[in-house]
């Protein structure tokens, strides 16, 4: 985080008045010298728009569970492949399925870092989204129930996620006068994603991505439980929707790392993926459910936190995706390759230019030997 440039202490500045004048301004100059310029984040084009080719790609990366880099062991990994394998191969992974797909936006779906493991906060977040500070790639992040165990707490994880290097992501909206409802969490905000440049859409929110803090644990009723996401935060998506919608009626992704209790019941539906692992969501229902399909433009909801996990199944005409388990100091199965979720959404093709969203599509790439690309399936099409 930027800090002030320290200020000449005020002796020097007595003694620069009384000084003769060719001195002191020699001296003046070798203070300010000091002062070197304060590091300014770089900052990613925007508004987001969709390429020149009618495409806007998002790369879905859940459950990093990054420790301190390379000293950080893998877990469930085949027993041959252990020696050797650290943090560094969630790195490697990051890196391979970014150079393959060449993402627009990477979302970080939360349990980007394990508190528990890692020894310091930032130096671990730096380390686990390397790939994208370098290759300059927009990315947005919230915060899973791992991320704040370390030495930072969520406000202050999600403070300096929104100032890294092309981070799109935001704290989120601040209740600026007393009447005004805080909401709840770190990280609620809204991205927008406009129109191809130089088509009539090119100043229009085309897709929006909402994303929401579901929290960490709670206690009710003496029971320890995972979060959820809070009625203000409902009070929020719905608004944000709402005047998003009055200006265009554009489809909207939703992204939060813990399920919603009713991704249960997809055990009993015809799913696209695998459901290893019984859904680890939050004894308390806060109808995101009900909400969404009153909002109307939410299609899809990736989420995170189960990392056998990887099915899209469908829940009142609203899918809800999982990532699968990304990271490798995250609990996995040797036999089954960390895995990423890629989500494609394409323009309609008009007679002279691009015009609205027309399709949205996912699959999930494996970090095996060729990158395998499955399970690919169209979420949505405009009716
Ligand atoms: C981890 O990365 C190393 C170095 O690239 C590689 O040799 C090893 O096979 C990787 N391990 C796993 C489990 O992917
Ligand atoms: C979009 O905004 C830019 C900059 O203000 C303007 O030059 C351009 O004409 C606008 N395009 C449309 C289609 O409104």
């Amino acid at each position: 985080m930027a800090t002030a440039p320290p200020r000449p202490p005020l002796l020097l500045l007595i003694a620069l008045v009384f000084l003769p004048i060719p001195f002191s301004l020699f001296l003046w100059d070798s203070i300010t010298v000091c002062r070197s310029t304060p590091k300014v984040k770089r900052t990613a084009a925007l508004p987001l728009r969709f390429r020149d080719d009618g495409v806007f790609k998002i790369l879905q990366v859940a459950d990093m569970h990054y420790g301190n880099g390379v000293t950080t062991r893998c877990r469930d990994v085949p027993e041959a492949a252990a020696a050797g394998c650290s943090d560094l191969n969630t790195t490697q992974f990051l890196w391979r399925v970014i150079r393959e797909e060449k993402p627009d936006l990477v979302a970080f779906t939360g349990d980007n870092i394990f508190g528990s493991t890692a020894t310091d906060a930032a130096e671990s977040l730096f380390k686990a989204f390397a790939p994208v500070l370098q290759s300059g790639i927009p990315w947005a992040a919230i915060l899973g129930n791992h991320d704040q165990e370390s030495t930072m707490n969520r406000e202050e994880i999600m403070s300096l996620i929104s100032l890294m290097d092309y981070s799109v992501s935001q704290v989120g909206p601040f209740g600026t006068t007393d009447k005004q409802q805080r909401v709840d969490g770190f990280g609620n905000y809204d991205i927008r994603v406009h129109g191809a440049f130089g088509s009539t859409l090119a100043n229009t929110s085309v897709l929006n991505l909402y994303f929401l803090d579901s929290g960490d644990r709670i206690v009710v009723d003496g029971l320890r439980a995972y979060g959820y996401i809070r009625e203000s935060q409902l009070t929020w998506v719905q608004a944000t929707s709402k005047k998003l919608q009055s200006l265009f009626q554009a489809p909207a992704l939703a992204f939060f790392h813990i399920p919603i209790p009713e991704v249960r019941e997809l055990w009993h539906s015809k799913i696209v993926g695998r459901y290893q692992e019984a859904v680890a969501c939050s004894i308390v229902n806060s109808e995101v459910l009900k909400t969404f399909v009153f909002m109307g433009d939410v299609k899809a909801a990736f989420i995170g936190h189960d990392h056998l996990n990887d099915f899209c199944g469908n829940l009142l005409g609203i899918w809800f995706c999982y990532g699968g388990g990304f990271g490798y100091h995250a609990y996995g199965r040797a036999s089954w390759p960390r895995r990423a979720r890629l989500i494609a959404a394409e323009l309609k093709r008009g007679v002279r230019e691009w015009m609205e969203v027309e399709t949205i599509k996912t699959w999930k790439r494996l970090d095996d030997y060729m990158l395998s690309k499955i399970d690919e399936q169209v979420l949505w099409r405009k009716s």
